[in-house]
């Protein structure tokens, strides 16, 4: 006899936000949950999302909604990504092994953090869905390209350099705790803390190197300007990722959601574009997605439900914000993800 399927656990992504934050310790809540300074950044990537509408549209067959999509030309279920995050071990002692089996139940891609505690292998091994991966550089170009090796042969389908942590942003609610996020990380298994040296000396030679390094196709995460999207692609980059690193580095710098379109427009299909910053519901991704991002990243409500529920907390976190998206397409009477343009959304304040 079949047993009826229990019933779930959670049921919508605040309550998974709540669960996070009851059972994490104070320093790791607010490490994960805040931003740099007046954290004028985190709120207003938040702001510039809600003060965009999306169109009502009616008496469209919405029966069928398909939400594949691709990027870099790899064929994903859905155009969501858990992002790269660094120190997952304070949110679930198996870190991102955990994440990798949470991202491949949901069936949704993810970015491993360059500044993971454990093996390449160890997570590609655990993840079900296609894995990427996010490059700090954090050595000299010898230990940098031993670790492009390992990642290329561990399946991982591209590289993207973070550009945008010269410095480690000013982060003053873990600065006031007189707490720091490296001491604890180090229970991890295979314990690296950055090297602030080689983040502060980068520059566009390195880039160069890079695209000569690897055979991967290669991304840029932390792009804000149109600027730097065209030197980017000019030089065969072809992820551009349009992120503020989640309001954690330059405090008083642009909104994602506003950054975007130019430079989707300056890259037009000389790169794919991904975003980040504050994406947190349904609603928010068709925004981006129509503003022209290819894939909209996650980042803090994956860490929610890896700390409320592990894997299973992780899959449900993003089993929701599919359902969302679905829901939201419906009633916005658009049934493919090539459907959602930019006249889907204006701005109303
Ligand atoms: C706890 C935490 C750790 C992060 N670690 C990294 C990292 O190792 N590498 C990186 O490129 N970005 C890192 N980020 C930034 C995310 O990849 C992403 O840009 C940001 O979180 C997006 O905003 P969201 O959290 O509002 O979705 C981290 C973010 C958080 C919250």
């Amino acid at each position: 006899m079949s047993q009826p399927p229990e019933p779930p656990r959670f049921v919508t992504l605040p309550e998974i936000r709540r669960a996070a934050r009851e059972r994490l310790p104070r320093e790791v809540w607010n490490f994960g949950d805040g931003g740099a300074e007046t954290e004028t950044t985190l709120r207003r990537n938040r702001r510039h999302l809600d003060r965009l509408a999306i169109q009502q549209n009616i008496l469209v067959d919405v029966r069928t909604i398909d939400l594949r999509t691709s990027l870099l030309g790899v064929p994903l279920a859905w155009p969501v990504a858990v992002a790269p995050m660094g120190g997952l071990v304070l949110f679930h002692p198996e870190g991102d092994v955990e994440m990798a089996r949470g991202a491949g139940k949901a069936d949704t891609l993810q970015w491993l953090s360059g500044a993971t505690g454990w093996p390449v292998e160890e997570v590609a091994r655990a993840g079900m869905a296609p894995q990427m991966f996010q490059l700090y550089h954090h050595g000299d170009r010898g230990w940098v390209g031993d670790l492009l090796a390992r990642v290329e042969a561990s399946g991982y389908l591209a590289v993207a350099l973070t550009v945008d942590v010269q410095l480690y942003g000013r982060r003053e609610r873990d600065i006031l705790a007189r707490w720091s996020p490296r001491k604890a990380m180090e229970i991890a298994p295979n314990p690296r803390g950055p090297n602030p040296e080689y983040q502060a000396r980068l520059t566009w030679d390195d880039v160069e190197w890079l695209l000569k390094t690897t055979k991967l196709p290669v991304g840029l995460k932390g792009i804000m300007t149109v600027r730097d999207a065209r030197r980017a692609v000019d030089m065969g980059v072809r992820l551009i990722w349009v992120s503020n690193h989640g309001g954690r580095q330059l405090d008083q710098t642009q909104s994602t959601i506003d950054a975007l379109p130019p430079i989707v427009d300056a890259v037009g299909d000389r790169a794919d574009v991904v975003v980040d910053g504050g994406f947190a519901r349904g609603t928010d991704v068709v925004k981006g997605l129509a503003r022209g991002a290819k894939v909209v990243a996650v980042g803090r409500p994956a860490l929610w439900g890896l700390a409320a529920d592990g894997a299973a907390g992780v899959a449900r976190a993003f089993e929701i914000l599919r359902e969302e998206v679905r829901t939201t397409m419906g009633l916005a009477g658009r049934t493919r993800i090539a459907d959602l343009t930019r006249d889907l959304i204006f701005r109303v304040d």
